[in-house]
């Protein structure tokens, strides 16, 4: 029960890596709460896990925007109590060209890929201040360090998802707390599924490059984050942590 007594915050938790996180983390312990803007799924995950005893909530709500965010950030730690460990993991791919790309494409991408999880910080951290504890995982990627072509701007997103976490690594420490990014390779989910079908020369591709021989599942990255958020972890600070099968290892050849 590595996160028992925790309160973990994480955002688009209804599917994909998000839900293998609220899964992972509520069979360790934590009362779970996730922000959403599917309603379905998110509803349908929170009832499976209530009937089989976990305590997991929802609330509706777009990270990508402050005022919305928080109204589902009030709810949620009205019932639950203070966020004492958060992950931010709501994002999406960008498959633009930069000549036609038009602001507002670019604002509304930079605002759920790298805004929200300053807004997530700055929900959490008052209260994770005043308790002298906590802990923040960041879902980078592998094109927070390197990219492959056609993901214009993806990986400038993910750069500066590496970039922040060090900031509030070095910033937060005096406070007791933990700040640290986990960066997935190819991993399985409704995200890469649609990203082969969108480009399907790129599936095979993606399986043939992979020094393991497969993709990641999105349990193999949940495990990791709840290690990070927990006392298991407690000098891994600032860190990027690839869990992508060895793929960024490797030579292009
Ligand atoms: N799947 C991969 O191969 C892979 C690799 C590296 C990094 N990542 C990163 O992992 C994270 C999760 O990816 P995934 O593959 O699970 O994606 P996914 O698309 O399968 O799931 C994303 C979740 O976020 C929610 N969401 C989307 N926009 C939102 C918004 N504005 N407000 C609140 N919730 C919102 C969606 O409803 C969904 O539940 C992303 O940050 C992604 O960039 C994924």
């Amino acid at each position: 029960m590595r996160l028992n007594n925790q309160h973990l915050l994480i955002t688009g938790g209804a599917q994909g890596i998000g839900e293998a996180i609220v899964i992972n983390a509520a069979k360790e312990g934590a009362r779970v709460s996730f922000v959403d803007i599917d309603d379905d799924l998110s509803n349908a995950l929170v009832k499976s896990l209530v009937d089989q005893g976990y305590q997991v909530q929802f609330q509706h709500g777009d990270v990508s925007k402050f005022e919305t965010f928080k109204v589902a950030f009030d709810k949620l730690t009205a019932t639950y109590g203070p966020v004492t460990v958060a992950v931010s993991n709501a994002g999406r791919n960008s498959y633009a060209d930069p000549v036609e790309y038009a602001d507002e494409e670019w604002e509304s991408f930079f605002a759920l890929d790298l805004k929200s999880t300053w807004y997530i910080a700055k929900l959490c951290l008052p209260e994770m201040r005043k308790a002298h504890k906590g802990a923040i995982v960041n879902i980078a990627s592998i094109h927070g360090r390197m990219t492959s072509p056609n993901f214009f701007p993806y990986s400038a997103a993910k750069h500066g998802i590496v970039g922040m976490t060090r900031n509030l690594a070095l910033d937060e420490a005096k406070n007791g707390i933990r700040v640290n990014s986990v960066s997935p390779g190819y991993t399985l989910t409704p995200l890469l599924k649609g990203y082969f079908e969108q480009f399907p020369e790129a599936a095979a591709n993606a399986v043939a490059v992979q020094p393991m021989g497969r993709v990641g599942l999105p349990e193999e990255i949940a495990k990791v984050v709840t290690f990070v958020l927990s006392d298991e972890a407690s000098f891994i600070n600032g860190a990027d942590l690839m869990v992508d099968g060895g793929l960024h290892a490797r030579y292009a050849s």
